[in-house]
């Protein structure tokens, strides 16, 4: 365990990258609940459900370059692993989570670095969520650092798919029985099926009332 702990490599750079990836997740989380706010403001609706954030353990990290076959420096920690710093946004239909991950984008201190869509195209397992791996400027007293946060953006009904795989994932140890494989592959569809379902809904109420501002526009023109 010695040589695989990256205490045992500087501490205080460990330390100064953390405060770093933590500022980062900052002002990521604070631009996503002035997003909310606005939406709230504009649309009297939320489309972000909740915000999670966290910051990835030294002992996840240091299994993470294991995985990759890396040494566990704080070069290798910050080039290789993505996820450092992660959000998570759970929204309530597919739509806000398209539109969102627009709007991060757009943003001009945000360049994203890659995007994986697991919604278009599910993981075999049948995981669904919307991956942008990005970088935001950390402005410190005498530097600049651009760093990375993962954010994935998902619906309420693929959040709670998720979580339950990954219990499921935790308790065999990484390799989830057949039986378990195939049922949460069901679970994934109808997930899917649900969220459909639930956006056309959503799509017909949100018609109705712009058919009803309209009504109302055009009583106070008449007036
Ligand atoms: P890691 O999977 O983290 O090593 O990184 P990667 O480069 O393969 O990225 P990927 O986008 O596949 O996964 C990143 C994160 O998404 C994971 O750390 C999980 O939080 C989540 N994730 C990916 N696949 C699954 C899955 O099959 N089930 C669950 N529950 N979560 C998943
Ligand atoms: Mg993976």
């Amino acid at each position: 365990m010695e040589e695989n702990s990256i205490k045992n490599y500087d501490i205080e750079s460990w330390q100064e990258v953390i405060l770093i990836y933590r500022s980062a997740l900052k002002q990521v989380e604070t631009k996503m609940e002035i997003l909310n706010d606005e939406f709230q403001h504009v649309h009297q609706y939320n489309p972000i459900e909740h915000i999670k954030s966290r910051i990835k353990t030294p002992d996840s990290i240091v299994r993470k370059l294991n995985r990759y076959g890396l040494e566990p420096t704080i070069s290798n920690m910050v080039e290789r692993v993505n996820d450092i710093a992660g959000i998570r946004l759970i929204c309530s239909f597919t739509s806000d989570i398209y539109e969102l991950a627009q709007i991060i984008a757009q943003q001009k201190d945000i360049s994203v670095i890659s995007v994986k869509d697991y919604i278009r195209y599910p993981k075999q397992s049948g995981y669904r969520s919307y991956h942008m791996i990005i970088t935001i400027p950390v402005y410190l007293t005498e530097k600049t650092v651009n760093t990375r946060v993962e954010i994935q953006i998902r619906t309420v009904a693929m959040d709670f798919w998720a979580s339950l795989e990954h219990k499921i994932k935790y308790k065999f140890e990484g390799t989830v029985p057949e039986d378990f494989r195939e049922e949460l592959l069901v679970c994934s569809k109808m997930v899917a099926d649900l969220d459909s379902r639930m956006e056309v809904i959503n799509e017909a109420i949100q018609e109705l009332n712009r058919e009803k501002e309209e009504e109302q526009q055009e009583f106070i023109v008449q007036k």
